[in-house]
């Protein structure tokens, strides 16, 4: 990676963030290239890459392009692949991984088109010094992502390595844990800044409310990795990577209104509280073991989510009703005044919370299609809280 010089970059995410990663580079002053349903394109460095990695919260890889060319069938890939300097960006000591998305007539086989890339590498690494890395599929040192649509390809080297929705905190998952960047994009999706209470009743390991406690602090989610994909590259600049790390570090300091934390479950608190104090975030949540319709609401209205079961993966959806009508008549009568979101994925088992969705956003949880139903809980008065847009 060029530290200096600018080249293009390919944020990837998840199904329905690509709007909310969009809004996190506009608010780090990226200029939006492109944008898609997978990722969004911008230009930066080498440094801006490091950067990225340390706060973006909606992003699965950030990707530096390494080359884009023509191509028609697996030879000429392997033969374009073998041309360029490998032997200057890997150390025949390190692990090479290849992972790609295809959409050609000449190959209809991803693992192939991994295949060729990969042997173009190691064979070039090996004619030069004599010496070859070793690979496979393992995601956590050097990975490559190879994009080929018609004659068409874009290599790039993925900067993050293993998902960045790893962000090292949840030791301990309990059951149906959110990914960390959907939890971000739901937080976000709700308008949350930390200026008002933040309530999670049935929050399990507390992936929403420690991703609500991050956003509201203004902390990079980042800093407790110590493994990203550009580290392995021959010339990573440790020095920089410090500096750019300890002023990622230095964010995070801004007060926050109170986030709570509830859940039935004795061993999902004490899971939530492991998660929340490895994350350096528990001094900003109160937790505690009750039923949801038990849960302290701080006097001062805020934002109200729950992620109950929905009984695809667990729970059986019959059994649930009552719940969904529980969580609906508990927003009615305690929740005045706040703004309150369900996030699931059964619409039967929605209609039963028997309130009016003012909006419902798409999610995706894993290859499950989700809504975040959004309640205006307004109580006509003055302290009603009211989202900026
Ligand atoms: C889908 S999980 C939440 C997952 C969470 N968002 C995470 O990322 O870990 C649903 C949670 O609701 C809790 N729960 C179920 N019934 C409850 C009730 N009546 N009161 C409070 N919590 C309840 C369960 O113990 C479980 O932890």
């Amino acid at each position: 990676m060029d530290l200096e010089k600018k080249n293009t970059i390919l944020v990837t995410c998840g199904p329905g963030l690509a709007e909310y990663l969009e809004a996190e580079l506009v608010d780090l002053g990226f200029e939006i290239i492109s944008s898609h349903a997978g990722g969004i394109t911008i230009k930066g460095n080498g440094a801006d890459v490091m950067m990225l990695n340390l706060r973006l919260r909606t992003a699965y890889n950030v990707l530096y392009l390494l080359k884009e060319f023509r191509c028609s069938d697996a030879e000429q890939l392997y033969k374009i692949v073998n041309t360029m300097p490998w032997e200057g960006m890997i150390s025949p000591h390190e692990y090479v991984s290849v992972v790609s998305r295809i959409k050609t007539p000449s190959v209809d086989n991803s693992m192939f088109a991994n295949m060729k890339v990969k042997d173009a590498i190691v064979d070039r690494i090996n004619d030069k010094l004599g010496e070859r890395p070793d690979s496979g599929s393992q995601r956590d040192c050097l990975v490559y992502n190879l994009y080929w649509r018609g004659d068409r390809c874009w290599l790039y080297l993925n900067t993050s390595g293993l998902k960045l929705s790893d962000r090292s905190y949840r030791k301990m998952p309990f059951m149906a844990p959110m990914r960390e960047c959907l939890a971000a994009g739901v937080v976000m999706a709700t308008g949350y800044d930390g200026s008002v209470p933040f309530v999670n009743p049935m929050c399990g390991s507390g992936t929403l409310a420690i991703e609500a406690a991050l956003i509201g602090a203004g902390r990079a989610c980042g800093l407790l990795r110590s493994n990203f994909g550009f580290m392995h590259e021959l010339g990573f600049d440790k020095e920089k990577w410090q500096e750019i790390r300890r002023e990622a570090g230095k964010l995070g300091g801004k007060d926050i209104e109170r986030v709570v934390a509830t859940d039935i479950s004795v061993e999902a608190i004490r899971c939530a509280q492991k998660n929340a104090m490895t994350a350096g975030v528990q001094h900003l949540i109160d937790f505690k073991v009750c039923d949801y319709t038990e849960t302290p609401m701080p006097e001062k209205p805020g934002i109200v989510v729950f992620n109950p079961e929905y009984g695809i993966r667990m729970g059986d959806a019959k059994k649930l009703e009552p719940l969904y009508e529980g969580m609906g008549d508990f927003l009615k009568q305690s929740c005045a005044g706040y703004m309150g979101y369900i996030f699931t994925g059964n619409m039967q088992l929605a209609k039963k919370v028997g309130l009016r969705a003012k909006r419902r956003l798409v999610f995706w949880n894993g290859d499950i299609e989700c809504r975040l139903l959004k309640y205006e809980l307004y109580s006509g008065t003055r302290e009603d809280y009211k989202p900026k847009q």
